[in-house]
């Protein structure tokens, strides 16, 4: 599982950073590439020099050189790693992780970082259990960083309770485990959409919704995490581009269908968590609808329903959809999953604090075609967004499977 994985390893200042000389060892004996990165704290715990030779590698120390020939160093050791490890981690770097705070190799390469990255922390007790350490954890962990540990037991403070640095085997099993899940979606296309439409009444009005992007942004950015090319058909939003998405903007459901339907060819995944409007004005008016005339009536029209048509054209996809509902959420939603002929359909319950349009968080149910519902608690959006890709994965290789065993069928036959 190791072999050839090109990891990076950053050592901040602890008591337990002798551990992670352990670590190098361990996963440079299972294959991997392990490139150090140590803070200036960490080096008075250990020299660079044990983590030089177990790793063949020069550690990665001065923000000011160019570590690697005239390349800018962090940039360049991101570029190729496969995941970033930072063990031990102290209070001190999870806080600046959390905060963007970017003032040593470390804190950069987490920022300039496209790969999976685990943080194993180790401190006092009494410090991990503060609540700012304890918020800032949970900062990192929304934006879907992993976290393994700490273990419970004996404190260089002479205190027993929780901030042991875990084992270096917990570490390596905890790498593994990420290393894996990390590429689930290698080979795959996933097609997302985001964000609201907005429908012209004139050329300064529209009809709109209070989609912020966020829930479909989180799903492109986790799926090119896992190893995806991703395609995000995004409605207008404020957020940045999910790095390494094909980006398609969009206003309107008509546009949203029509970038929808020209990329489906492609797609082995398409996941629609967009909120397209329903109805559009039957005539828009090409010139501003001046306030001194009579109130205006709008007709509405109807807009094409874009996953229905996709529903239609599904072939060997798995298709997700999304539900917002404030009322009988799972019946709506399942009848919704029927007739567009999903896999999965993900409902937010509205009538949740911290569920659906524009919050970082969501509340939501996955319901599947054979009937079962997963309840998930109140998570980020980014977190949602890794428990929906997980449930796709299982669909992928259950497919998979199917169509291995009808290979075999026919040769047999
Ligand atoms: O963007 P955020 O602020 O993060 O909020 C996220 C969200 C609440 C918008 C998202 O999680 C969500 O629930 N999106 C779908 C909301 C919705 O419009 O549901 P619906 O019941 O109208 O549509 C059901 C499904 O059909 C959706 O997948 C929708 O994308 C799709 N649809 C709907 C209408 C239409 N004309 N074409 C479609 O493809």
């Amino acid at each position: 599982m190791l072999k050839e994985k090109r990891i990076l390893l950053g050592v901040t200042g602890s008591i337990a950073a002798y551990k992670a000389v352990d670590l190098t060892r361990e996963l440079t004996k299972r294959g991997a590439e392990v490139q150090v990165v140590m803070t200036e704290a960490a080096t008075r715990f250990v020299a660079p020099l044990s983590f030089e030779t177990l790793s063949r590698q020069p550690v990665l120390l001065d923000m000011f050189s160019l570590a690697y020939g005239s390349q800018i160093g962090h940039i360049a050791a991101t570029a190729h790693a496969d995941l970033f490890v930072i063990a031990p981690a102290t209070a001190h770097t999870i806080a600046k992780l959390a905060h963007g705070l970017a003032n040593d190799f470390i804190t950069n390469i987490y920022l300039a970082s496209r790969c999976p990255i685990l943080l194993a922390p180790a401190m006092d007790s009494d410090m991990y259990q503060h609540a700012v350490v304890q918020e800032n954890l949970a900062r990192l962990r929304d934006r879907g960083v992993h976290i393994v540990g700490p273990a419970s037991g004996e404190l260089a403070s002479g205190l027993t309770g929780p901030g042991r640095l875990v084992e270096p085997a917990d570490i390596v099993e905890a790498i593994e485990r990420l290393l894996e899940s990390s590429r689930d979606l290698v080979g795959e296309v996933v097609l997302v959409t985001a964000g609201p439409t907005r429908e012209p009444l004139d050329p300064v009005r529209y009809l709109s919704n209070r989609s912020s992007g966020k829930m479909g942004y989180a799903i492109a950015e986790a799926a090119g995490l896992r190893g995806a090319r991703v395609i995000l058909v995004s409605g207008p939003t404020s957020l940045p581009p999910p790095r390494g998405a094909d980006l398609n903007r969009v206003e309107t459901a008509q546009e949203m269908h029509d970038a929808v339907l020209s990329e489906l060819e492609a797609a082995t995944v398409v996941i629609k968590a967009a909120a397209v409007a329903d109805y559009r004005p039957k005539q828009v008016a090409s010139r501003k609808i001046k306030k001194d005339e009579t109130v205006p009536e709008v007709t509405l029209e109807s807009t094409p329903d874009i996953l229905a048509e996709v529903g239609k054209r599904k072939g060997r996809r798995i298709l997700v959809g999304f539900a917002a509902e404030t009322d009988d959420l799972v019946a709506n939603a399942r009848k919704k999953l029927q007739r567009k002929n999903l896999d999965l359909m993900v409902a937010n319950d509205l009538r949740q604090p911290g569920a659906g349009f524009d919050s970082d968080t969501n509340v939501v149910k996955i319901l599947d075609a054979r009937g079962g519902v997963e309840e998930l608690p109140l998570l980020s959006k980014r977190v949602v967004a890794d428990r929906i890709l997980d449930r796709v994965v299982q669909l992928l290789k259950q497919r998979n499977q199917r169509a291995e065993t009808g290979n075999r069928k026919l040769e047999t036959g």
